[in-house]
């Protein structure tokens, strides 16, 4: 761990924890936005490239250095077990974690249900790398520090784009612009402007979860089945078969599912395996009131339905 401003020891302190992607990435030309390796800058070096922050005293440690296509259970492991250590701590105001945008709103669906914080923790990201002629990086941490500092701030939040959503939320929604992520129907919680948050809703609100299992290496296996033209039962055996403890469904339309699909998974239910429906369509909850007799996820999209389900299974 380094302190990066240790003059000042009264003061707030934010954590910032460092696991990688295009924020931290690095091209071989500035106008390549896509052809560069993510997770190479330390995050020592990401904080140094923002403005100081002359009322807060920032801590950092590097969590991981991937590509967050590589998000593992073990790299989740130890981030929570991170963030609980600083969230323990009477003297750190919020937490901070710079991460890649392709699995951000898993790992922000996790951490806001283990911790449903009373202080803020600030996912943030970046769509260009480093070296981009329009590396969007260092206005996301400056912004995500700001955010972090603030008294009233609380609840897992993602700062992107001078947007900030609700961790339990947040989706990515393209994979080449700058606002890249949205909050679906319930749309952002707020915008930073200036170092300054003009809020639109309330903080998230949760009940936490808590760290209990999660130090177990062995986490369950929990698949995401597809329901789509021709889709049939045999993926569902051939997991099965391969160990899997738990099925997410990604239904078509308000939760539905082809005949053959369905009948698979209430086997594999009737079995012992836990089944979730969530919806595939890009917005919206599903509405109850399906014949199905397969659990409904309601408003969590199918990634978050197997963070749930995964949660529920450890
Ligand atoms: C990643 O998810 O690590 C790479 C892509 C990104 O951060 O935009």
């Amino acid at each position: 761990m380094q302190r990066l401003s240790a003059l000042f020891p009264s003061m707030k302190r934010i954590v910032i924890l460092g696991t990688g992607g295009t924020i931290s990435g690095l091209a071989g030309q500035a106008g390549d936005n896509v052809g560069y390796e993510a997770g190479r800058v330390a995050v020592d070096d990401l904080v140094a490239g923002v403005p100081a922050q002359p009322d807060s005293r920032l801590e950092t440690e590097q969590i991981a250095q991937i590509d967050s296509r590589d998000m593992s259970f073990d790299i989740w492991r130890r981030l929570a077990q991170r963030v609980a250590h600083h969230l323990a701590r009477a003297d750190v105001a919020g937490i901070v974690i710079t991460h890649g945008t392709d699995t951000l709103e898993e790992t922000a669906y996790f951490l806001h249900r283990v911790f449903a914080p009373s202080r803020p923790v600030v996912l943030t990201a970046a769509m260009r790398p480093a070296t981009s002629l329009a590396a969007d990086g260092p206005q996301n941490l400056l912004d995500a520090l700001h955010l972090a500092a603030m008294p009233e701030a609380r609840g897992v939040l993602v700062c992107m784009a001078g947007q900030v959503h609700a961790g339990a939320e947040v989706r990515k929604i393209h994979p080449y612009r700058l606002d890249a992520f949205d909050s679906g129907d319930a749309g952002p919680l707020g915008y930073m402007e200036e170092g300054a948050l003009r809020r639109l809703r309330d903080w998230p609100a949760g009940t936490p979860r808590g760290v209990a299992g999660l130090e177990r290496t062995d986490w369950p296996c929990v698949d995401i089945v597809m329901n789509h033209v021709g889709a049939d039962g045999r993926i569902v055996d051939a997991l099965l078969a391969s160990g899997t403890r738990g099925f997410v469904a990604a239904c078509t339309g308000n939760g539905t599912l082809s005949s053959s699909l369905e009948s698979a998974l209430l086997r594999a239910q009737e079995a012992g395996i836990a089944v979730l429906r969530a919806g595939r369509v890009a917005r919206g909850s599903l509405i109850d009131g399906s014949a199905s007799r397969l659990p409904s996820a309601g408003a969590l999209t199918p990634v978050q339905a197997r963070v749930e389900l995964l949660l529920r299974l450890l």
